[in-house]
């Protein structure tokens, strides 16, 4: 039993694991119209990059894909907002998703669009397969035509009276003040939210639909062998939707922006954006491939794929989708896909108490928060607050307190201390000293169950708890120089002494190799201090802290450096505040 916990049902239950060496991390793709806010980075960009990472350090082959979710009403009315031809307005958007993405050290080996021509070849191959093995059905639904606007209106942009509380802002699918699930057609006085026309008109159109009812009892099968190996959440979720029976989905619309359909009848509608988005897994390796054909080759990730484990990051809202209904298509096309073995689902991150709006200009977008802090100390901030079960909120208080304590405090502070204090009493260069005693084998003990720790949460994406195990292991540095003295032991024993300051650089340097996939730039900056470049970075797997605590060299030289992070004052603490508002 114990491995199942451990692993994060990487193993089954009887601890067998067979697909180790091939890892394929996705993340879900973020709506292409709007700049993603921290919200959004730790949902899900942000924790399966520091899995991705992690999984290579470990000596997996991995392949990390993201991009951009493009399609959809959404992006139509957002360009229509900006006064922007649709694929000018995608484009500009994709650009800062990249650039933002970049300065937050995500490490896609591809981030492309599902916009692309490979993600249209893959939709359309993806349909034809359940339209030849009878999952498409078509059907005739009535829906709101916008005659000012030209164009049909999906229900959540047409506004009225809720005809059950009054609310006079109710949505087409949903009233926000009583929750009442709504049609467009229950609203009294409706209009168009895209241009406020009161022109509006119920027609009928012909769609495609695909029925999920008739898969229901091959997912039903493949759900349960995953039972072993899904979180919890995940697994209950889906469960709960297979118990109230799956509904047909409409997977066309009329809209011009997204890609038309392949079929005679349907040329002039378009495929449901989350029709083809998570195809956009498939077809943004494609495009990855495509860059380089002589030496990659999606198929190997995706189609008869042997070996690959492919783990999915997302919101919690996102989970029916990625466990139900994306896996069901796969499976109705009777072509051997990659199907998920493991998906996070990520609760809410808040902000000071409320939600993130831009439009109310509360919260701190992600293109701002690099300007005022590295990205580390971002990334730091969110995964020890991953907002993993329950929701979790972002607080300025909160963020500089982590800033100042762990990373300051305790990281921070060890590095200078123990480089400035050797290179004040004995050079800049790791010294002699001699053979380790009971003590540092203490410390070898101590750091090599925390290490393992460490490791199993992060195998098993717990992050909040792998990164009070990070914090632990600094702490044990900061432990063994408080019992250790060396700056008293070197007025008797300066032999003695070397030795601890040989051990200290060591751990640093230990610090350093765990803090990477978190602090990727904090870490080469203390390898860079020690003379060590990311080539001198080991494989994490069979990590021997008894060895490890051995590799820097007596007589090897170093560099102190500035300071490894900046405190924050109350002063900055209430100016952030202030600029990018707070309920206080
Ligand atoms: N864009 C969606 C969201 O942000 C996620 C799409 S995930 C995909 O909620 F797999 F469908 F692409
Ligand atoms: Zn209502």
């Amino acid at each position: 039993m114990e491995n199942v916990v451990k692993f994060g049902r990487i193993n089954n239950k009887n601890g067998e694991n067979n697909k180790m060496s091939k890892v394929l991390v996705t993340s879900a793709l973020p709506y292409i119209n709007g700049v993603p806010h921290l919200g959004h980075m730790v949902g899900c960009l942000l924790p399966s990059d520091i899995y991705a990472r992690y999984m290579r350090m470990m000596g997996n082959e991995v392949l990390y894909i993201a991009g951009t979710d493009e399609h959809g009403t959404t992006s139509e009315v957002g360009a229509l907002k900006e006064d922007m031809n649709i694929q000018d307005y995608c484009d500009m958007y994709h650009q800062r998703h990249v650039q933002t993405y970049k300065d937050f050290n995500l490490s896609f080996d591809y981030f492309g669009r599902t916009s692309s021509e490979q993600n249209k070849e893959m939709t359309y191959h993806i349909f034809e397969q359940l339209d030849k093995n009878g999952f498409i059905e078509e059907r005739a639904i009535k829906q709101v035509y916008s005659v000012d606007d030209k164009m049909f209106l999906a229900d959540r942009y047409i506004t009225g009276t809720c005809p059950y509380c009054g609310y006079e802002k109710a949505r087409g699918d949903q009233c926000e003040n009583c929750t009442k699930v709504l049609e467009p057609t229950d609203l009294i006085n409706p209009k168009s939210s895209v241009s406020g026309s009161t022109n509006l008109e119920v027609r009928e159109t012909k769609h495609l639909f695909l029925n999920l009812p008739k898969l229901e009892s091959k997912l039903a099968d493949w759900v349960k062998t995953k039972e072993p190996f899904w979180p919890d959440v995940a697994y209950t979720i889906a469960q709960k939707w297979l118990k109230e029976g799956l509904q047909a989905r409409c997977i066309t619309r009329d809209l011009k922006w997204g890609f038309p359909v392949n079929k005679e009848g349907f040329e002039d509608k378009v495929f449901y954006v989350w029709f083809d988005a998570p195809i956009g897994y498939i077809g943004i390796t494609k495009q990855w491939a495509d860059e380089n054909p002589a030496e990659r080759n999606w198929k190997d990730w995706w189609l008869n794929a042997s070996n690959v484990r492919h783990v999915e990051f997302m919101g919690k809202d996102n989970v029916p989708y990625h466990s139900i209904t994306f896996p069901a298509t796969l499976l109705g096309t009777a072509e051997n896909w990659t199907q998920v073995d493991y998906l996070k689902g990520m609760s809410y991150l808040t902000y000071e108490g409320g939600k993130f709006s831009k439009s109310e200009k509360r919260g701190i977008f992600a293109e701002d928060a690099i300007k005022e802090f590295p990205a580390d100390y971002w990334r730091y901030w969110l995964m020890s607050n991953a907002p993993e079960g329950s929701d979790s909120s972002f607080s300025f208080d909160s963020f500089a307190a982590v800033v100042n304590k762990d990373l300051n405090g305790v990281l921070g502070n060890f590095v200078s201390r123990v480089l400035k204090m050797t290179a004040s009493k004995i050079g800049e260069k790791i010294p002699e000293g001699a053979e380790l005693t009971t003590t540092e084998q203490d410390l070898i003990k101590n750091l090599q169950i925390k290490i393992n720790d460490y490791f199993k949460y992060m195998n098993a994406m717990e992050f909040r708890k792998a990164m009070n195990e990070l914090r632990a292991i600094w702490v044990e540095g900061n432990n063994y120089i408080s019992v250790t003295e060396p700056w008293t032991v070197i007025k008797t024993d300066k032999v003695r002494a070397e030795t601890i300051l040989r051990v200290c650089i060591n751990l640093i340097r230990i610090f350093a190799i765990l803090a990477a996939p978190i602090m990727p730039s904090v870490s080469e900056d203390i390898f860079k201090r020690l003379g060590l470049t990311a080539n001198d970075m080991p494989i994490l797997k069979d990590f021997d802290v008894e060895k490890e605590i051995k590799m820097l060299k007596a007589g090897k030289s170093f560099e102190i450096g500035d300071a490894l992070f900046e405190r924050i004052t109350p002063e900055r603490i209430e100016e952030l505040k202030q600029q990018y508002g707070s309920k206080e």
